[in-house]
């Protein structure tokens, strides 16, 4: 092997996942300089605070509050200070330098992705990510370069730890929301600020790096439906489990088409979910991560692993270094990433999926019939009920297989009734009419089944 300069590796953070990549970068040396064919020189660590405590043992003199002067003199700018600014400008500055970017920031990334990408194609670098989505798990490069000559039809993703472990935890233990997000905290999985992980709105940045990669497409962060598990009730968990369900949040990034104008296009959406029992995603417990791919040619295929967790993440990040110095050994320009389809992003209206339906209504003669009639008349078919009847004097409920209206009864019903696949736009005009009937007490959840 032709004998190649050492390569100068700037790091923008040192807090869980910078701690550790500097330490593999030091420990490793010798070994990444075998693969790579020269030699990875970690130059200097920008940090807000060159005394604060860190993770990992690191040499003191590699820190720096000046990141402006050391992304200049580096090859390879590893970005793990998180945030949009200053993270975006050290990006640009390292990009426009001449550097390649390596980075694990999600938030920057489904903000300004068409940016930073333009920037690095402009000066023939290249933004590496993997660390981005799902942590360890490899994902983006499956996306990018091994399904390359494929069609991803639709990705269904756990991608966040912290949502994950909640659920798991009322699914398992049968615990209550707010205390496995208490459990989540205290574990350090959930952020001191849970609302990213809880609302949704970390997965909703992943699926929009997904969906534009899957579909060479750009999908702007806000054109993701979000929804988070702040509803979930240890009773609609426990009611899943009766039905050979488990309740998660998924991140769903699909091509479809609108069933009323025809138009395809992409649908990126992130909501909490009932999935067959059956399925393999039901069996990703605790914090794990796991991405689902449904490919035309590859058919299904899934990735599964840690999510987060500094040194974990810190694998994803050494190598995407390690990609980045071979390319610089190698020569020639980085690989631009194409949006060349430019699909139209739909909104959740143009979803179809099945539904799970529970509503509260009067135990009486032709309640059912009527419920009935009005999911025919929006054109939603229904694939299952299932009835339980709350006892007037005593408030337990008995389960039925099916509404029988008994005409002594004049208490109330639970219906959990399961569509087959309808469109989002028939089934919320059906659950409107619903909500409308005086037979009916009120629609306790309505959640989306989805796997099928
Ligand atoms: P931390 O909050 O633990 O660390 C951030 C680091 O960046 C700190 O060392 C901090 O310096 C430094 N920093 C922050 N702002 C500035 C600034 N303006 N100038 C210089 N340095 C700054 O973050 P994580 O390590 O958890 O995450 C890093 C990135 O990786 C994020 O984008 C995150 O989304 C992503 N990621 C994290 C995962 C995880 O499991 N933690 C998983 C996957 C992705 P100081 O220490 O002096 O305050
Ligand atoms: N808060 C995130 C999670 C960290 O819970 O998955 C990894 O992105």
């Amino acid at each position: 092997m032709i004998a190649y300069r050492n390569l100068r590796v700037a790091l923008l953070g040192a807090g869980s996942v910078g701690a550790q990549v500097a330490t593999l970068l030091t420990e490793h040396h010798d070994e990444l300089a075998s693969r790579v064919g020269a030699g990875l020189d970690l130059i200097g660590i920008a940090v807000r605070d060159v005394d604060a405590p860190r993770t990992a043992p690191i040499d003191p003199a590699l820190f720096t509050t000046d990141a402006m002067g050391l992304i200049e003199s580096a090859d390879i700018v590893i970005e793990l200070m998180g945030g949009i600014e200053p993270a975006r400008s050290y990006i640009l500055h390292a990009l426009n330098s001449g550097a390649d970017v390596v980075t694990g920031n999600k938030a920057l990334l489904a903000a300004h992705g068409p940016e930073l990408q333009a920037a690095a194609e402009q000066v023939g670098a290249q933004v590496y990510y993997e660390a981005a989505v799902a942590g360890a798990i490899p994902i983006i490069r499956p996306l990018r370069d091994s399904l390359a000559g494929d069609r991803v039809k639709r990705i269904l993703g756990i991608v966040n730890g912290t949502t994950n472990f909640i659920l798991d935890k009322m699914d398992v233990e049968g615990d209550t929301f707010e205390n496995a997000l208490a459990v989540a905290t205290e574990l350090g999985y959930a952020e001191a600020d849970p609302t990213a992980d809880i609302e949704g709105y970390d997965a909703a940045q992943k699926a929009a790096i997904l969906a534009r990669l899957a579909f060479h497409t750009d999908v702007p962060v806000e054109a993701v439906h979000r929804e988070g598990i702040t509803q979930i009730t240890a009773a609609q968990v426990a009611q899943a489990q009766k039905a050979g369900y488990v309740v998660k949040l998924l991140a769903i990034c699909e091509r479809i088409t609108d069933p009323s104008s025809g138009i395809d296009g992409v649908s990126a959406r992130v909501y909490p979910a009932l999935i067959s029992r059956q399925h393999p995603l039901a069996a990703v417990h605790g914090g794990k991560n796991a991405v689902f791919v449904e490919a035309e040619a590859a058919g299904d295929l899934m990735f599964y692993g840690a999510g987060a967790g500094g040194i974990e993440t810190a694998s994803a990040v050494l190598g995407d270094v390690v990609s980045a110095a071979r390319r610089h050994v190698a020569g020639g320009p980085g690989v631009a990433e194409t949006t060349h389809a430019n699909l139209t992003i739909l909104p959740i209206d143009s979803v179809s999926t099945r539904y799970q339906i529970t509503l509260e209504v009067s135990d009486a003669p032709g309640v059912l019939a009527r419920i009935a009639s009005l999911f025919s008349e929006h054109g939603v078919s229904v694939e299952t009920v299932q009835q339980s009847i709350a006892s007037v004097e005593s408030g337990a409920t008995r389960p039925d297989a099916l509404a029988t209206g008994t005409s002594e009864s004049s208490g109330t019903a639970t219906l959990v009734i399961v569509t087959h696949v309808a469109s989002e736009r028939a089934l919320s005009r059906t659950v409107a009419d619903i909500a409308d009937q005086q037979v009916v007490v009120r629609v306790e959840s309505v959640l989306r089944v989805e796997g099928a």
